[in-house]
């Protein structure tokens, strides 16, 4: 099977290209490095079944060659990113996602689009299933990303309704672990990268808020599972053990053995209170199923960060 990966040089790209590479007939990874690092990817590149672009999907592409799956997941992904680069943010989701599923289109491929729980924005219910609409602010200090991962879905389902396009749209919730960016302020990364070096973990508000954190291999398992699902759905794929971002903070303490003291910043504003995933639809019709709990995710996270900061 050929595969062509819209992002694959970044933190889910890679575990991506890891879980498939020994079984794929192809794998074209297109990345415009924005966020994403080659250093994720060096690994594959010894592998002839592997090629590597430097381009923008916001720009047209064409493979040239049958392509059996693309997987969409090209975007600035963390609010450090998606703040400092909002048009290319808002392009991406939008153009890009066109360009994207213009490829399945053309090559009859089967389509994955990799959308996100900020979808739901701030929840007014919980847990969130794939039936709510969510409660986002489309002007807000997080509407580039949010309304780009909304266009995203719209145009996919477009594309599903007017093209018959074969697709998949896959909310993720809060992943973790190895390949991620350090310095991009997602919580799981900043609290480790703040405790191991015994300074203050910051956290926004009261760290009442919550978040239900995925270890990155349950995340690719899901979207793997939806990728070879044969017909049109969309799916939440994540963890859904809610805990608050101020047990999160007191775990990688534990965890690290750290000195660090806790500290409150002000909260952002827009930022969720609650974050929970649904997981009754993927379970049932997918057959997804997490394996790996949250200290043993933190535990293999911490030793990467180790590991990477020498
Ligand atoms: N990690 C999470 O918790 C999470 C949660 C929800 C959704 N997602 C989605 O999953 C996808 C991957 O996220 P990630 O965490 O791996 O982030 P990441 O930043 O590590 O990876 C994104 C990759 O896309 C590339 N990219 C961005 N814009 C591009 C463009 N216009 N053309 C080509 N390449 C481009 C970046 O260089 C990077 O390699 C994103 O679409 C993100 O919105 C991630």
């Amino acid at each position: 099977m050929k595969y062509l990966i819209t992002g694959g040089a970044g933190f889910i790209g890679s575990h991506l290209v890891s879980n498939i590479i020994d079984s794929a007939e192809k794998i074209i990874v297109i990345d415009n490095l924005i966020t994403g690092n080659m250093s994720n990817i060096d690994e594959f590149k010894k592998n002839k079944n592997f090629e590597f672009v430097k381009h923008d999907i916001q720009y047209h592409f064409d493979p040239k060659e049958n392509i059996d799956y693309v997987i969409h997941l090209a975007s600035c992904a963390s609010p450090v990113a998606y703040s400092e680069n909002p048009i290319n943010t808002l392009k991406s989701g939008s153009i890009g996602t066109i360009n994207a599923l213009g490829i399945a289109r053309k090559y009859n491929s089967k389509f994955l689009l990799t959308s996100t729980s900020e979808v739901y924005g701030d929840p007014k219910e919980s847990p969130q299933s794939e039936s709510y609409w969510g409660n986002v602010n489309p002007v807000g200090p997080r509407s580039m990303y949010d309304e780009s991962k909304r266009f995203a879905e719209a145009a996919t389902q477009a594309y599903i309704t007017e093209y018959s396009v074969n697709a998949s749209i896959v909310r993720i919730f809060n992943t973790y672990g190895p390949n991620m960016q350090l310095d991009d302020g997602r919580v799981v990364t900043n609290f480790i990268v703040q405790a191991l070096g015994n300074e203050d973990i910051t956290i926004y508000g009261n760290g009442q808020q919550t978040r239900s954190f995925s270890y990155i291999e349950d995340t690719v398992s899901g979207l793997l599972k939806a990728l070879y699902y044969k017909k049109p759905d969309i799916f939440n794929i994540g963890n859904d053990n809610e805990i608050t971002i101020l047990e999160l903070a007191k775990i990688i303490l534990k965890l690290t053995n750290s000195k660090s003291k806790i500290v409150n910043n002000p909260l952002p504003k827009d930022d969720p209170m609650q974050r929970r995933p649904d997981l009754t639809k993927s379970q049932s019709i997918l057959g997804y199923k997490t394996q790996i709990d949250l200290e043993e995710g933190l535990v293999k996270t911490i030793n990467w960060v180790k590991q990477t900061r020498g």
